[in-house]
């Protein structure tokens, strides 16, 4: 039996960079896959590169209708949702360049932000819940960030709908672990996808500094963990938040800059 053998898989953004390499790994790992996104055409589309185990859907997670919508649509196509992959967020360089900190950033990029990323999260858990405990339990995962962990230079609402998911994916373990219902959540450091080298790309550079495995992660490095906590092996596994990051997270600060004080100083 394959790791996700039998199981039904609804992954939302799974249009995008992150969400479609593990939709990629979730249908090797013998699991059925909805991919749901804002953008129902490249969601399609996505869906028909993956092949039958694929379903495309135009999915707004920030929209309750739809969700419900959407998770009936997958219900009526693949019989019920075993696994609740919640990747999507609000992530078009337009909002996100204009998210800076809490003096400047305008309200509507924040509450924006907080909704979609956050209430979207919350709006697909509680309609995937009820399924799942009738079917006697599922799995969730939510796609956190390392921004929600620590500070970063810039976009504050980004950051906080990321902890605020942190704290959510807690409550869901907490409240619904009884049901046979299990959640996560993984903070990634910077991956290398279209969008990450849209907004950032010139600064990758000095985020692989503080990386002490010297290089930056790719969506198949997070689709092998999101397959882990999604399978069966992990079902003992709940409430747990797991950074993916290459060890960037682990250190203090000032490490880097030591590190090369040390060495000039040894050179000397
Ligand atoms: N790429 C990184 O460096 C990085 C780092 C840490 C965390 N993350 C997180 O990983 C996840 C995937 O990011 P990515 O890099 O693949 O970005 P991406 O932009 O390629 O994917 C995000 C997807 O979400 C979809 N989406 C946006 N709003 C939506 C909505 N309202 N309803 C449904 N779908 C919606 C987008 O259309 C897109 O397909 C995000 O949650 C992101 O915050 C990414």
């Amino acid at each position: 039996m394959k790791r996700l053998g039998n199981k039904i898989a609804f992954i939302t953004g799974g249009a995008g960079g992150i969400g479609m390499a593990c939709a990629e790994r979730f249908i090797a790992e013998g699991a059925k896959v909805i991919v749901a996104d804002l953008f129902g055409d490249a969601a399609r589309k996505a869906a028909d590169r993956l092949g039958p185990e694929a379903l495309g859907l135009g999915v707004d997670i920030g929209d309750e209708a739809s969700v419900r919508e959407g998770m009936a649509a997958a219900i009526r196509h693949f019989g019920r949702i075993d696994i609740l992959f919640n990747n999507a967020a609000l992530t078009n360089p337009a909002s996100m360049n204009l998210d800076t900190d809490v003096v400047n950033v305008p309200m509507d990029i924040w509450n924006n932000t907080l909704h979609v990323n956050l209430t979207g999260t919350m709006l697909c858990c509680r309609h995937a819940i009820p399924h799942m405990a009738e079917n006697g339990g599922g799995t969730i995962l939510n796609t956190a960030s390392g921004a929600g962990l620590a500070a970063d230079v810039t976009r504050v609402a980004y950051g906080v709908s990321k902890a605020g998911m942190i704290a959510l994916t807690k409550y869901v373990a907490t409240h619904h672990g009884h049901q046979g219902i299990r959640a996560n959540a993984i903070c990634p450091g910077p991956v290398i996808t279209p969008l990450s080298l849209d907004i950032g790309g010139d600064m990758m550079p000095l985020v692989k500094r503080q990386t002490p495995l010297g290089k930056l992660g790719a969506p198949k490095d997070i689709a092998a963990l999101a397959t882990f906590l999604v399978a069966d092996e992990s079902e003992y596994i709940n409430g747990e938040i797991i950074t993916i990051d290459g060890g960037t997270m682990a250190h203090h600060a000032h490490v880097p800059d030591m590190q090369d004080y040390l060495k000039s100083k040894a050179a000397t």
